[in-house]
Formats: structure tokens, C-alpha cells, sequence
């Protein structure tokens, strides 16, 4: 009888185990908000984001300074975010977020192009 009662019991506590962590998912990869672009950029907003954390090394018109030119980069929006986000070479990462990433981002796509 001891027989079939063990794996019984071993298949009864692994099931509970395996559908329980499943259903907790203790270590389920959670993405900060923060850095999910769910905001709509507005370029006018933009502007003077821009010239508040951007232009010092940018340029007031984005043509470069410390920083490399952005005016007519070509460079689109979700590049920004993520430079912005993650930072490049000389460049800190985090200098605006959220909203203002967002609005910044639109602002230097529409110089961009
Ligand atoms: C402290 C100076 C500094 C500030 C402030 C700064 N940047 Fe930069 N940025 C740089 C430098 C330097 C680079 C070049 C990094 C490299 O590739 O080595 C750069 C690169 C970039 C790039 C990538 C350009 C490319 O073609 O790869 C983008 C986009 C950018 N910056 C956007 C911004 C925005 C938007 C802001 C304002 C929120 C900002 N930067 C503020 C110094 C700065």
C-alpha cells in the first residue's frame, strides 16, 4: 500500500507546489512605469523642456554644442527616449522623465527632420 500512497503523496504536494508558485508568480519581471513611453509627447511643451535640461549642451536651437547637433539628425523620437532614459557617452542618463521625456522627445523629432 505504501507504495502507491508515496508517489500519490509526492504528486499531490508537486502539483499543489508547481500550481501555486504559478498562480503567485513571486518572480514575475515587473517594468517600471517610469520607463514605459505611455505618454503622448507634445512638441510645443517640448520646446521649453528643451531649453531647460537640453540646450546647455545641445545648443538653444540644437545644433550642437557639447552635445552633438539634433537639428536635422534624422533622429526619431523613441531614440530620444531611450538616450534620455539610459544616457549616451557624456551624457547623463535620467535628465527628464516621464512627461517631459515624452514632450522633449517629440520636440527634438520635430527639429530632427
Ligand atoms: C551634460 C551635457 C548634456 C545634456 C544636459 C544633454 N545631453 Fe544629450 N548628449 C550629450 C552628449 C555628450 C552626447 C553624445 C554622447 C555620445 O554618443 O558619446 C549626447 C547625445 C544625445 C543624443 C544622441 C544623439 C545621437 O545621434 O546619437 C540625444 C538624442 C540626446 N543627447 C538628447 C538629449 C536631450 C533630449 C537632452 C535633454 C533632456 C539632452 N540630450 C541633454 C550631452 C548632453
Amino acid at each position: 500500500m505504501a507504495r502507491l500512497v508515496v508517489p500519490a503523496l509526492a504528486l499531490v504536494v508537486v502539483t499543489a507546489a508547481v500550481l501555486g508558485l504559478a498562480r503567485w508568480h513571486p518572480f514575475s519581471p515587473t517594468v517600471p512605469a517610469a520607463t514605459l513611453n505611455v505618454f503622448e509627447g507634445d512638441p510645443v511643451r517640448g520646446a521649453s523642456v528643451f531649453a531647460a535640461s537640453c540646450a546647455g549642451c545641445h545648443g538653444a536651437d540644437g545644433t550642437g554644442g557639447v552635445g552633438p547637433a539634433l537639428r536635422d539628425s534624422g533622429i526619431n523620437g523613441a531614440k530620444v527616449i531611450v538616450v534620455v532614459g539610459t544616457g549616451q557617452g557624456a551624457m547623463p542618463a535620467g535628465l527628464v522623465s516621464g512627461q517631459d521625456a515624452a514632450d522633449v522627445a517629440a520636440h527634438v523629432a520635430s527639429i530632427a527632420k
